[in-house]
């Protein structure tokens, strides 16, 4: 049977490829929505108004912000390293679906994708050209020059889907990589190639993808369902007739685009202390808008939940971007 070897857990934000100076452009964007935080939504004014506890406008200066990419360099970079020592032969991959591969028209909750390859899109400077130049620069390093595709350890995410299909998760699966408008194939969203291009430095481990909807109403999972839904992957995985050495990577988060350090550091404590009950029994409320990427980590976290791994916390950066507190919380962790 193969063997579960070990769990990681990475943010994959879009500031961990950005320059420090241009953190700054976020902060504009932020300035101009709502934002979700401890169960209520607050303009950017009331929430400025309501955090008082810090310094938020001197974290979120430059000299904080390079010092605060540094790390998370630093960490991606022991992160991978802590991959290639484990040396997995497939890696199960959890990561949200932003509308890359979902849309309105088909939103499913959670989807196995059990075909032999997946794309990473050519990048295309047409498709952004409307964008900030900060963010053209974010994508074309989150694509490849040219189309790539990467192998599928699909005999594994068959046997997964029909494992939670067995134990009562009618999930979605998908064989097929589908296709946009203009008949062009869709590349993998960023929760996957943050991991192929930057975690995995273009050497690709044949992945298992698990696409989540954890940002849209009405169908995002509850972190019950995920956790049990996580402990039916690892039972996938245990009762895999295959010599294959596989880990699991819960791809997202922490809090965002509201950074909240106290809640944070409570989940990290929790997940460290190996009780999971904080995590699960926690408010569907607070997983909303970025924070809700923790719910990947909740389903990695159940599939390892019956190994006896022990929590190694590589780094947690609080990526500040303005005097509200706005920002996102990087999290590095490895279990093994
Ligand atoms: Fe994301």
């Amino acid at each position: 049977m193969a063997e579960l070897v070990g769990g990681f857990g990475t943010s994959h934000s879009l500031i961990l490829v950005m320059e420090p100076e241009d953190w700054s452009a976020r902060a504009e964007f932020d300035r101009t929505i709502s934002h979700p935080f401890r169960g209520e939504t607050l303009s950017f004014a009331e929430l400025a108004e309501r955090r008082t506890d810090k310094d938020y406008a001197a974290l979120a200066e430059l000299p904080a912000r390079r010092a605060h990419a540094q790390r998370n360099q630093t960490a991606i970079d022991a992160l991978g390293d802590a991959i290639r020592e484990l040396d997995p032969d497939v890696l199960v991959v959890i990561g949200d679906d932003q509308e890359e591969w979902y849309s309105a028209a088909m939103q499913p909750a959670i989807t196995i994708y059990h075909g032999d390859k997946l794309l990473n899109s050519a990048y295309d400077p047409e498709d952004h050209k409307h964008k900030h130049p900060s963010i053209q620069m974010v994508e074309s390093k989150r694509h490849t020059p040219e189309d790539t595709y990467y192998p599928v350890a699909a005999e594994l995410a068959t046997h997964m889907a029909e494992t939670a299909t067995a134990n009562g998760f009618e999930i979605t699966a998908s064989r097929d990589i589908p296709f946009d408008r203009k008949g062009k194939p869709i590349g993998i969203g960023h929760a996957f190639t943050f991991i192929y291009r930057r975690v995995l430095r273009d050497r690709p481990i044949p992945l298992v993808p698990i696409l989540v909807n954890t940002f849209y109403p009405p169908n995002r999972p509850l972190p019950s369902r995920c956790f049990q839904f996580g402990q039916i992957l690892g039972d996938a995985i245990r009762s895999w007739e295959s010599d294959r050495r596989v880990a699991v990577v819960g791809s997202g988060g922490l809090s965002h685009f509201v950074i909240d350090e106290e809640w944070d550091r409570r989940m990290l404590r929790a997940m460290a202390d190996g009780n999971y009950a904080p995590l699960i029994e926690e408010d569907d409320g607070i997983f909303r808008s970025g924070t809700s990427e923790v719910k990947n980590w909740i389903i990695m976290l159940g599939a390892i939940s019956r190994s006896d791994f022990e929590m190694e916390l590589i780094d947690y950066v609080p990526c500040y971007r303005s005097e509200a507190g706005t920002g996102t919380a990087m999290g590095f962790a490895v279990w093994h």
